[in-house]
């Protein structure tokens, strides 16, 4: 999605900032970029100036040419098309009346006024939604006192979701942003103030960060700020050092930062689980105030979320009803925030982000019927994301950032954190601090649990060859049973994603009611087969695969006895505690479709069309 940066500094150039800047949110996905700037004009005069080019960011550097721009004042985009196709009239910075601004999020009421505005004498140069705010804000300046309440009155015109950065030719100093809907962060530093939609956009200048609430609005120079609230009222907020400042944000040794983090995903998970296992219980004081009390009261959980974060809640849905015996509703956010749904007495609402920025997410959070709701649970990656600060508890994955579009390490470091989750409920209900049984297996298999991942990845070499087999494949069928069925849903997201194959998980079960039909020789069937009571279901399953020619390729364990033959490759996963099975098992999916990716030669960290963050609906 759409990326903004931002600087207001004393005597450094902000061109190379702004560009690095851009190229660090280059993961959240665009199609365009673009900058403005204030530019020396002579006799103490600025002048502002664009540059925009469609592709890659790479692209803004070659239109910039040799003799780059030079300024203390700038802001700068990259484009993810939502009104208007990838284009550069249509990429940002827009400009109206010397002002230059970039926006990140929808407005929803853009035609109407844009209707109004072209009945003013303005003229729009785009398709977008953000020219109207640009426009809108000089319509405002022309009739108010002073600039900051044009950009107040102009925001309170606004409906939809917005992140805004705004510099004017008059203003030789000072940087405008607002937030509502989008995220935002201030960045603080000696040499000046930044703005930009994510703390990794402004890591080589700072790790210290403000983060806007719903709302705010501030005036940045390099040495002041001044914060005010929607409805004008100053705001002081805290100056926060960022957590995973001193995390390393290249590839490394590795070719993909989706390989690089599917090998990091022992050490997230060892990560997330510091400081949350004693001897056989969990502690439980890390998700919040009243937090642990509230747990025993839990008799309902509703988990909404979006994408992999949704399969996460998927899997924790047999873990909490087989383990923890409370009913466990499961949903994605886009359908969640807009019906109506009946939250039975005592119901816990966990809502699950990578980012804490998603917007269906956010919204499900927002509307949910409060009614029976004993309160939310965000489980985030993100420190100070906007997720985080608005449920009424977290628990924070220590995954550290991921940049690769598709999910793997917060993936893993999700369901290690929702299987610590399941424990902590079993465990509020048990008076007393001994643990029980069952919380004592889930602490040792959690302990167990970074070296059964790591144990996973020893498949690697197996699964690069496999790969190879898929240089024509256009269909592949992934199928489960219990836990393992949204893992297979996981492997096949997977693979749609980053190969551009199409692929469909099955729960095993169902395949005689349909998918059954699809299969032949030129059908790969991907199965994950642990060793739990369900395996000799499955194994009926793979057999009616067989027969009609189906070619068979099974994560499977030791104890199903079975070996790799006609129409059928057979990699036996290292042996593992069926507590954590899917965890370990999710790991073999994620290198399958990596080096499905490969062969087939695709942009494995920037897939087509694909955003990582999706800040809008
Ligand atoms: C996008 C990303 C996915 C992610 C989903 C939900 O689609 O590409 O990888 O699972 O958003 O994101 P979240 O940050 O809420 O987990």
């Amino acid at each position: 999605m759409c990326g903004i940066v931002g600087a207001t500094t004393r005597a450094h150039n902000t061109t190379p900032i702004l560009l690095e800047g851009l190229q660090r949110l280059e993961y959240r996905g665009y199609d365009s970029a673009g900058l403005a700037l204030l530019v020396p004009a002579g006799e103490g005069r600025t002048r502002l100036t664009r540059v925009r080019a469609t592709g890659k960011v790479e692209a803004l550097h070659t239109a910039l040419g040799d003799t780059p721009l030079k300024g203390y004042l700038g802001i700068a985009h990259t484009r993810w098309a939502t009104h208007g196709v990838p284009a550069e009239h249509n990429a940002h910075p827009h400009i109206s009346d010397g002002l230059a601004l970039v926006h990140n999020g929808i407005i929803e009421n853009h035609d109407t006024l844009r209707r109004r505005l072209e009945s003013e004498g303005f003229v729009f140069t785009s398709d977008t939604d953000t020219e109207v705010i640009a426009h809108l804000i000089a319509w405002h300046d022309r009739h108010s006192p002073d600039r900051i309440t044009a950009f107040r009155k102009a925001l309170q015109d606004l409906k939809g979701a917005y992140a805004i950065a705004l510099i004017h030719e008059d203003d030789p100093d000072t940087l405008y942003c607002a937030r509502m809907g989008s995220p935002l962060v201030i960045g603080v530093a000696e040499s000046g103030h930044f703005v930009a939609s994510d703390p990794l956009a402004l890591l080589s200048v700072t790790d210290q960060f403000i983060y806007l609430e719903e709302g705010d609005m501030a005036s940045l120079t390099p040495t002041e700020r001044q914060i005010w609230r929607a409805c004008g009222n100053p705001a002081i907020l805290p100056v926060q050092r960022y957590e995973y400042a001193d995390h390393s944000l290249d590839k490394g040794e590795y070719r993909h930062y989706m390989l690089k983090e599917i090998h990091e995903q022992p050490r997230a998970i060892a990560d997330t689980l510091e400081g949350l296992l004693g001897e056989d219980r969990v502690f439980t004081a890390i998700l919040g105030p009243d937090a642990e009390q509230a747990l025993s009261k839990v008799r309902n959980i509703h988990i909404v979320a979006c994408g992999t974060s949704y399969h996460a809640g998927l899997v924790a849905r047999y873990w909490i009803e087989e383990h923890a015996g409370i009913p466990c509703q499961v949903e994605v956010a886009s359908e969640y925030r807009y019906r109506r749904v009946m939250t039975p007495p005592d119901t816990l609402l966990v809502v699950i982000s990578q980012s804490g920025e998603t917007a269906d997410t956010l919204a499900a959070l927002r509307h949910a019927n409060r009614d029976n709701l004993l309160g939310s649970l965000a489980l985030c990656n993100v420190p100070g994301s906007s997720l985080t600060r608005e449920a009424n508890w977290r628990l924070l994955t220590r995954a550290g950032p991921e940049i690769g579009v598709a999910s793997t390490k917060a993936f893993t470091t999700q369901l290690t954190a929702l299987l610590w989750l399941t424990c902590a409920l079993i465990q509020s209900r048990q008076p007393g601090q001994g643990g029980t049984p069952v919380t004592v297996d889930l602490v040792h298999a959690l302990r167990s649990l970074p070296q059964a991942v790591a144990d996973s990845l020893t498949l690697a070499p197996q699964i690069e060859t496999l790969a190879a087999r898929f240089a024509e494949t256009r269909h592949a069928l992934f199928l489960g049973r219990g836990a393992h069925y949204p893992v297979a849903m996981e492997g096949a997201l997977k693979l749609k994603e980053i190969s551009y194959i199409h692929a469909e998980a099955y729960a095993a079960g169902e395949l005689k009611h349909g998918p059954l039909a699809l299969v032949d020789q030129h059908m790969p069937v991907i199965s994950v087969a642990p060793s739990n009571s369900l395996l000799d279901k499955l194994k009926s399953n793979l057999q009616e695969v067989r027969a009609r020619g189906g070619q068979l390729i099974v994560f499977g364990c030791e104890q199903a006895g079975q070996e790799s033959g006609e129409g059928i490759e057979w990699l036996t996963m290292p042996a593992v505690d069926p507590l954590i099975a899917p965890i370990a098992h999710t790991v073999p999916l994620q290198l399958l479709s990596y080096e499905v990716a490969l062969v087939k030669g695709t942009d494995v960290d920037k897939p087509r069309n694909l955003a990582k963050s999706v800040t809008v609906e």
